[in-house]
C-alpha cells in the first residue's frame, strides 16, 4: 500500500493557478474546491489529499510534518525563513517582485526610516544587510496607505504591474527578490515518503515545463 501523501496549498490567487499544475501532473480535487467550505480534500488518488489554508500557514504545516509537502510564494517563504523545508521546484506562477517603495517626491527623511510592511523579518534583514537603521512597523494589508497618511516613509510590499503603488502615487525603489510559487517538502517527509514524493516532483516538474513551453 502507498504511503497517505498530505500536500498543503495555498488558498487565493496561488490555489487558482496550482490546480491547472496539479491537473496535469494527474492530481485532481474530488470535488469543486471554490464551492466547498472544507479544508481537507480528497483526490483520484487514495493516498493524497490536500489542504487548502492560508498562504502564511503552508510553511507550519510542511515544518511539523502536518503535511508532507507544500505551495507557497517564495516571499511567503523568505518571511517564515529557517531550513526545515526542502524546496525542490519552482512552479514559475504568481511571478511578482518584493521591493521598497514610497511616494512621488517623496521629502528626504530626516532620523530613522519608518517602514511598514507584513513583511517584518525580510525587512530587518534587508535593512541591516545594507546598514541603514530602520524602524519597522508591522500592518496585515493595504500598506500603501501607510506613507499616504504619514504612518511610514517606505513599504516592502509585493509589485506586479505597479498599478496600486501608481493609484496611490508611490514608486517601486529598490528590488529585494524576484518572487514566484514555490514547491516545499519536509525533511521527514523526504526521507519517509522518499518514493511517493518522488514522482510527484518528477510529474509537476513536467507540468512547469510543459506551462513554460
Ligand atoms: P492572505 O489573504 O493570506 O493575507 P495574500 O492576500 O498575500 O494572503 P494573495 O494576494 O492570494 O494572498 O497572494 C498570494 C501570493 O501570491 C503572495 O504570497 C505572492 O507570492 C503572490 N502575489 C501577491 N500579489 C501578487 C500580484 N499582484 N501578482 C502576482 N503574484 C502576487
Ligand atoms: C497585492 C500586493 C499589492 C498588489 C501589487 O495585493 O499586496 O498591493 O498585489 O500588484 P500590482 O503591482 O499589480 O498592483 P492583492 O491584489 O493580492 O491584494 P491583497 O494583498 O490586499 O489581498
Amino acid at each position: 500500500m502507498k504511503q497517505p501523501i498530505t500536500i498543503a496549498l495555498s488558498k487565493g490567487r496561488i490555489l487558482k493557478e496550482t490546480l491547472p499544475l496539479l491537473e496535469q501532473a494527474d492530481i485532481r480535487p474530488a470535488e469543486d474546491i471554490s464551492k466547498s467550505r472544507k479544508l481537507i480534500f480528497d483526490t483520484n488518488h487514495e493516498h493524497i489529499k490536500l489542504l487548502v489554508i492560508r498562504a502564511t500557514d503552508v510553511p507550519t504545516y510542511v515544518e511539523y510534518g502536518a503535511a508532507d509537502m507544500g505551495v507557497a510564494g517564495k516571499d511567503v517563504l523568505m518571511e517564515y525563513g529557517g531550513t526545515a523545508l526542502y524546496e525542490p521546484l519552482d512552479l514559475n506562477i504568481s511571478r511578482c517582485r518584493l521591493m521598497t517603495a514610497g511616494m512621488v517626491n517623496a521629502e528626504p527623511v530626516k532620523g530613522r526610516l519608518k517602514v511598514a510592511s507584513k513583511f517584518v523579518n525580510v525587512t530587518k534583514q534587508y535593512f541591516a544587510e545594507k546598514g541603514v537603521q530602520v524602524d519597522i512597523i508591522k500592518l496585515y494589508g493595504a500598506m500603501e496607505l501607510a506613507p499616504i497618511m504619514g504612518l511610514a516613509d517606505r513599504i516592502v510590499d509585493i509589485v506586479d504591474t505597479g498599478n496600486t503603488l501608481r493609484a496611490n502615487g508611490m514608486e517601486p525603489l529598490e528590488l529585494i527578490a524576484p518572487i514566484s510559487t514555490r514547491l516545499v517538502v519536509g525533511k521527514a517527509a523526504m526521507k519517509m515518503k522518499h518514493a511517493q514524493i518522488q514522482p510527484i516532483i518528477e510529474q509537476l516538474g513536467q507540468a512547469v515545463k510543459a506551462e513554460a513551453e
